[in-house]
């Protein structure tokens, strides 16, 4: 019998395992759950006999694909592949997939949530501010950054965007001022909300010169990866200028030292929780196991990322 194996060191809720068993066990297919694990050789173990492998943020390295012998196809739940290896996947014919769209919903929310959090102190006593009437530029604009949108014009805002692969006709359809460059989005907006892969295009392309252009008082807020920011860059622009503050969803690696030095102007949340919404559990997990059976009995690489 084809085997199945969720490997989610950060697992799905129970509702939504239970949809998944029902998919796969339904398709006449073994599920095999690998939850919480700490240990990458508990993945190697575990993935020695399956034929679909779905994980989350999980890193499926080359030693992964190496250990799995009989290995078709893996579905990333959620929207980044950066925890893919695809060329080792390519290199033994396995197709990788994403689940594009499933758990974008959940990241907006939390994108408008940090905002106001923001802007309301950290939820400490004080004077803050609102949203209303502040420009909030997308830097990308994919599922997420589309859903932020449309949030951030609830609220009142003014929305700008950023994305050379959306043509600015179908922004402007949304009521989206497009800019033309990075530049002039990060130089002209109240709030960035990022939203772009990584990559090795984007990787350190959040850097000081970018960051330095950002209005008095404006806010960057991270619910992509923290690879996108240049850390040291990020560090330099926030000691000269003490007006900006930067939330994150993705903890930088020198977030200690951010937190010593700018208290208050810089927050983490303690563990990425952008798609941690039992909607979002469902959506994401359901559909990837639609898409690993999908692949397995007819074929269908819908979603394939390694094309
Ligand atoms: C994604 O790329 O879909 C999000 O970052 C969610 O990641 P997670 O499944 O690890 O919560």
């Amino acid at each position: 019998m084809a085997k199945i194996l969720v490997a989610t060191e950060k697992p799905f809720s129970k509702v939504a395992v239970d949809g998944i068993r029902k998919i796969v066990e339904g398709a006449g297919f073994e599920l095999a759950l690998l939850e919480k694990y700490t240990d990458p050789a508990d993945l190697l173990k575990a993935v020695a006999d399956a034929d679909g492998l779905i994980v989350r943020s999980d890193k499926v390295t080359a030693q992964v694909v190496e250990a799995a012998k009989n290995l078709k196809v893996v579905v990333r739940a959620g929207a980044g592949y950066d925890n893919l290896d695809l060329a080792a996947c390519s290199a033994k014919g396995i197709v990788a997939m994403n689940t594009p769209g499933q758990n974008s919903n959940a990241v907006a929310e939390l994108a408008i949530g940090m905002m106001i959090f923001m802007a309301r102190n950290l939820f400490n006593p004080g004077t803050g501010s609102e949203l209303k009437g502040k420009k909030l530029g997308i830097h990308a604009y994919g599922n997420v950054g589309r859903i932020v949108a449309q949030y951030g014009r609830g609220f009142g805002m003014e929305i700008h965007a950023f994305d050379p692969f959306v043509p600015t006709e179908a922004m402007q359809k949304e009521g989206v001022k497009v800019a033309a460059s990075i530049e002039e989005l990060y130089s002209s907006c109240d709030y960035i909300s990022l939203h772009i892969p990584a990559n090795d295009k984007t990787k350190k392309s959040i850097n000081y010169d970018l960051l330095s252009r950002m209005p008095k008082g404006a806010t960057l807020v991270n619910t992509a990866r923290k690879e996108v920011i240049d850390e040291e860059g990020l560090a330099k622009v926030m000691a000269e200028r003490t007006d900006l503050k930067y939330v994150t969803d993705v903890k930088p690696d020198n977030y200690d030292a951010l937190q010593a030095q700018f208290a208050g102007r810089v927050f983490a949340t303690p563990k990425k929780m952008g798609a941690e919404t039992a909607e979002a559990n469902v959506n994401a997990g359901l559909a990837a196991a639609n898409q690993a059976i999908a692949y397995i009995k007819t074929g269908d690489n819908k979603f394939q990322v390694n094309k």
